[in-house]
């Protein structure tokens, strides 16, 4: 039987359309359902354009016992991914789902991490402190943002003449590339990994 996937996001949802469409060509797991902070979030759209569940639900169901918990209760999924959720994720949920929720980051944790870190936010920081490579980090989530236990890092080099915009397709295309490998083989070898260190704080 296919491994549950169950994705949250709050944006366009480039990577979650990725996930979906490479689960879709094999066999070892399927993304059943997306849930979304954002009511207008093309991901929701980009869900339901590949015929997968998708959700939209208010910040307070997040945090309650009779909300989105209970939907995931539900599903039981195998995994559940964060890819460009913007929101903290909820403790009730984390200690339901052991080691079962992971995110990923768009630069090298812990550099570049922390809240209001997301997105153009990073590789804005990126170029402005000259940095000469960035990359992805796969990470556990845990109560703290960007903090839990790294699982897969890869990084890019930058030149001189890379603004925001280069660095955010070149950190797309390793994103492209590897979150979904990445959640292969967590689903394949769940215990090869360990969540019980954090990457030092940044700073
Ligand atoms: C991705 O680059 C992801 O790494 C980043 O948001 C983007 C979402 O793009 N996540 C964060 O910044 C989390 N701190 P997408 O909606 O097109 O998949």
């Amino acid at each position: 039987m296919k491994k549950r996937i169950v994705i949250f996001a709050s944006g366009s949802g480039t990577n979650t359309q990725n996930l979906i469409q490479y689960f879709q060509q094999g066999e070892v797991a399927e993304v059943v359902l997306v849930l979304s902070n954002k009511k207008d979030a093309k991901v929701l759209e980009r869900a339901k354009n590949l015929n997968v569940k998708s959700l939209h639900f208010v910040k307070d169901a997040l945090f309650s016992e009779n909300g989105v918990l209970k939907i995931l209760q539900e599903v039981q999924p195998n995994l559940i991914v964060l890819a460009g959720f913007l929101l903290k994720f909820p403790e009730v949920i984390l200690k339901e789902f052991p080691h079962k929720v992971i995110n990923i980051h768009p630069a090298l944790l812990p550099k570049y991490g922390g809240k209001g870190m997301y997105g153009r936010h990073v590789h804005e920081a990126v170029v402005a402190n000259m940095e000469r490579e960035t990359g992805i980090t796969v990470h556990y989530v845990n109560e703290h943002y960007d903090e839990g236990a790294v699982i897969f890092q890869k990084s890019v080099s930058l030149s001189e003449e890379d603004t925001p915009q280069t660095v955010a397709q070149k950190v797309q295309q390793l994103e492209y590339v590897h979150f979904p490998k990445v959640i292969e083989e967590l689903l394949l070898n769940p215990k090869t990994h360990s969540a019980t260190h954090s990457p030092p704080k940044h700073g």
